[in-house]
């Protein structure tokens, strides 16, 4: 787990770089989904990095125009025993005091008539719009009455920034410690997935293999799924984000499965391994994988600091396009065919994204025309993939699809981490060779 002190470095790193504004970043709310019945909580993951604390609406301040010692405030959820008998115990502000190295708490409800007070003297207001209806609503009363009172008070406007481009930097490389979990992460993903390959069989139900991983994720303390798994056979493994994981596994199909766990402090993994039910290709279904899989490598391969993720998608476009008129399923020269696009009905998405609290990460993958760059701390998936079916209109002069393709659906997705020797391939527990996918 990610201790106090990595919190509170966190927090001195923001508050030293939020340049005079006061920043507020709420934690998420609850949903209900009917009557009394929420969707399970999920913290805001800003919230979270800055914080650690896992209850819902509080609302947290990071003050830099204040003395060292009143620069973190905290507005909870107050104690109520009667409550807390009904939904489980809270922090309080005496509780996050002591344990969450909060300088000074309030409680919730007193936001609205403090805010003001401890906004005087910072230069702006570090604030997302747009995301926290309640607290904008507070955050917009505050500003208005500062910029009403301006005039007499000979104090300069707020004004009102975003805080998400440098949360977000700091959040897209990964601390020391981050990584550690994130390993755990892919670690404990990975298994499941081997945990998979080996009890499939034709006739198991999608959901099968789902409950087999999901089991896993929680027998291992993690929270559960990162995300909607997808365990998807045949043909809707063409369906790029099919989750009703409810058809039988036939024989003679491939199976895909995207899935990884999220643990107790969020991080997570995100793995994508495709074999035959069966246990054995058919010539079709390995002539494709072939390729998927020399993408992946090659896509890997090139995850180095001084490259971005741009390039690393154009290097597995490449040899995936060049797979694809190998066998006959594209026309033409290898440069035109990406120039114009043509391969977009049999691959079309991107090859990977930024991980770590998020499943799509935060952190820019462009400053203006220059794509980031790769840099030691980063993580994110290489995940190239092919989907051969009759879903798209296949582009002017190009083959239609004959019928032996159609139904296969292959991706191969790592969790890979810059590192100053190469790439660490995260997750590569789970295993992805032809002879592996067979055994
Ligand atoms: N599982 C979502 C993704 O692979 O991006
Ligand atoms: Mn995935
Ligand atoms: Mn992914």
């Amino acid at each position: 787990m990610i201790d106090q002190y990595s919190f509170a470095k966190r927090r001195n790193r923001f508050i030293d770089q939020l340049a005079g504004n006061a920043a507020i970043i709420p934690a998420a709310p609850m949903v209900t989904h009917h009557a009394d019945c929420e969707y399970p909580f999920r913290q805001n993951s800003d919230f979270w990095y800055l914080t650690g604390f896992d209850e819902p609406d509080a609302v947290a301040l990071f003050l830099p125009h204040r003395p060292i010692g009143e620069q973190y405030v905290l507005f909870v959820l107050p104690k109520d025993p009667a409550l807390e008998a009904w939904i489980g115990s809270r922090e309080g502000t005496d509780g996050v005091v002591k344990d969450f190295g909060v300088d000074i708490a309030h409680p919730l409800d007193e936001l609205p008539k403090r805010l003001g007070d401890y906004l005087q003297g910072a230069q702006g207001i570090a604030f997302r719009i747009g995301k926290h209806p309640k607290i904008e609503q507070i955050v917009l009363t505050v500003l208005s009455e500062q910029l009403d009172t301006v005039q007499r008070s000979g104090s300069l406007p707020l004004s009102l920034v975003a805080p998400c481009p440098l949360l977000h930097n700091l959040r897209l490389y990964k601390e020391p410690l981050e990584i550690e979990r994130m390993r755990v992460a892919a670690r404990i993903s990975a298994k499941a997935h081997e945990l998979a390959r080996e009890v499939v069989h034709p006739g198991m139900n999608e959901r099968q293999l789902q409950g087999v991983i999901e089991e896993y994720f929680l027998a291992q303390g993690a929270r559960g799924p990162a995300y909607g798994s997808i365990v998807a056979g045949g043909d809707n493994a063409c369906i790029l984000h099919y989750t009703s994981n409810n058809s039988i596994l036939k024989d003679g199909d491939l199976v895909l499965i995207d899935a990884g766990c999220s643990l107790s402090d969020y991080y997570n993994g995100d793995i994508t391994r495709t074999f035959p039910v069966n246990g054995c290709f058919t010539g079709e279904q390995r002539a494709l994988y072939e390729v998927v899989l020399a993408a992946q490598k090659a896509a890997l391969q090139s995850v180095l600091p001084g490259q971005n993720a741009e390039g690393v998608h154009a290097i597995a476009l490449r040899t995936l396009v060049e797979g694809l008129v190998d066998l006959g399923l594209l026309y033409g020269n290898v440069d035109s065919l990406i120039e114009q696009n043509a391969y977009r009905h049999l691959y079309m998405h991107r090859t990977g994204h930024w991980l770590g609290l998020d499943v799509h990460d935060v952190g820019a993958y462009r400053l203006g025309e220059y794509p980031v760059k790769l840099e030691p701390g980063m993580i994110l998936t290489v995940e190239p993939g092919l989907y051969i079916s009759d879903r798209f209109a296949v582009p002017d002069g190009q083959p239609s699809i004959q019928d032996r393709w159609k139904g296969i659906g292959i991706r191969i997705e790592d969790d890979v981490l810059v590192g100053l020797n190469g790439p660490e391939v995260m997750s590569s527990d789970a295993q992805k060779s032809i002879s592996e996918m067979e055994s």
